[in-house]
């Protein structure tokens, strides 16, 4: 008798999804209440013909290396990969996979909740208050900036990007947005003019050699002083310690930030500002989108494992 599939599940998944999954092998879940660590990963994962992983694990060679030649999938929970190295699953024939269209609407709704947030400075607001600190009603009291008749540029125009844009305009905002691949006919403009003319500038592409610090000192300096950098995207997409520079020095008005360039970490910097907003990489959650990613990575696996195609495949 053959024994059946091993399948490691990186982090714990909301228990009614690992239910399929628990049909079609022996289902080892992680205890742990945080990311393994490297050498737990490797080894975890010995032996596996599925692994569903999780953002915050690299899977690299040493980690398929690890896993054997048995492995055939594996299924990031997420719609960015960045993390994967899809070259090498390729090259060994495993299916890499991730969890897109399902994580839309939750990741702008939470560019907008932070683009307000920094704007009208809510966060600012409840720290004042929680502090103590004496307030009151007064004509110029803490202002902040809005939005109508504003311009959103928004770079990388996919289905998260183009679901702000959405968004913005029912806030009276103009888009304008940069892609690597420029939809015709559309508000597409180049990425210097983008950052010259926008009162917000909004990340939504993946982060990749080509992406990796677009926004860096140059680019925060071709911003308006007054204009807010949003990144819902990928940490690395900004250069943190420039960032945190622009901002002291008020060379541009604010951001607010779901992602960290060597998160979980955050600039010591960024966290004594009053003009960011963080939050920790929340750009998903909520409970129908994390129960909708969790049962399509599992939906992946058991399509693979009984040799159907995985329904949401990444390329190289
Ligand atoms: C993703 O899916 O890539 C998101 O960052 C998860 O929140």
């Amino acid at each position: 008798m053959t024994a059946p599939p091993r399948i490691v599940v990186t982090r714990a998944l909301p228990a009614k999804t690992l239910e399929p999954l628990r049909a079609a092998g022996s289902v080892w879940v992680s205890p742990h209440d945080r990311p393994l660590a490297p050498g737990e990963l490797r080894d975890a994962v010995r032996g596996a013909d599925a692994v569903i992983s999780m953002l915050s694990d690299r899977i690299d060679d040493s980690v398929l290396d690890a896993a054997g030649s048995g492995l055939r999938i594996v299924a990031n929970t997420a719609v960015g990969y960045d993390n994967v190295d899809v070259p090498a699953l390729a090259r060994r024939g495993v299916v890499a996979t991730n969890t897109p269209g399902v994580l839309v609407d939750a990741t702008a709704d939470l560019t907008m909740a932070l683009l307000l947030a920094v704007t009208r400075r809510v966060a600012e607001g409840d720290r004042l208050i929680r502090s103590g600190a004496a307030w009151s009603w007064d004509i110029s009291f803490m202002l902040g900036t809005g939005l109508q008749g504003k311009q959103l540029g928004i770079i990388g125009y996919g289905h998260i990007g183009k679901a702000v844009a959405t968004r913005a305009a029912a806030f009276g905002m103009r888009v304008v947005h940069h892609s690597r691949r420029p939809t015709p006919g559309t508000d597409a403009v180049p990425l210097d003019e983008l950052l010259a003319t926008s009162d917000v500038v909004s990340l939504h592409c993946p982060l990749t050699t080509e992406t990796r610090h677009l926004i860096d000192a140059g680019a925060l300096r071709a911003m308006k002083r007054e204009a807010f950098l949003i990144n819902t995207a990928r940490g690395p997409i900004v250069d943190e310690a420039a960032l945190a520079e622009a901002l002291s020095e008020g060379r541009i008005a604010g951001a607010g930030l779901d992602v960290y360039e060597h998160e979980p970490e955050v600039h010591e910097r960024l966290r004594t500002l009053g003009n960011v907003v963080l939050a920790p990489h929340l750009g998903s959650a909520t409970v129908e989108t994390r129960t909708r990613m969790a049962e399509l990575a599992v939906e992946n696996v058991v399509a693979v494992l009984s040799g159907r195609p995985a329904p949401t495949p990444v390329s190289v």
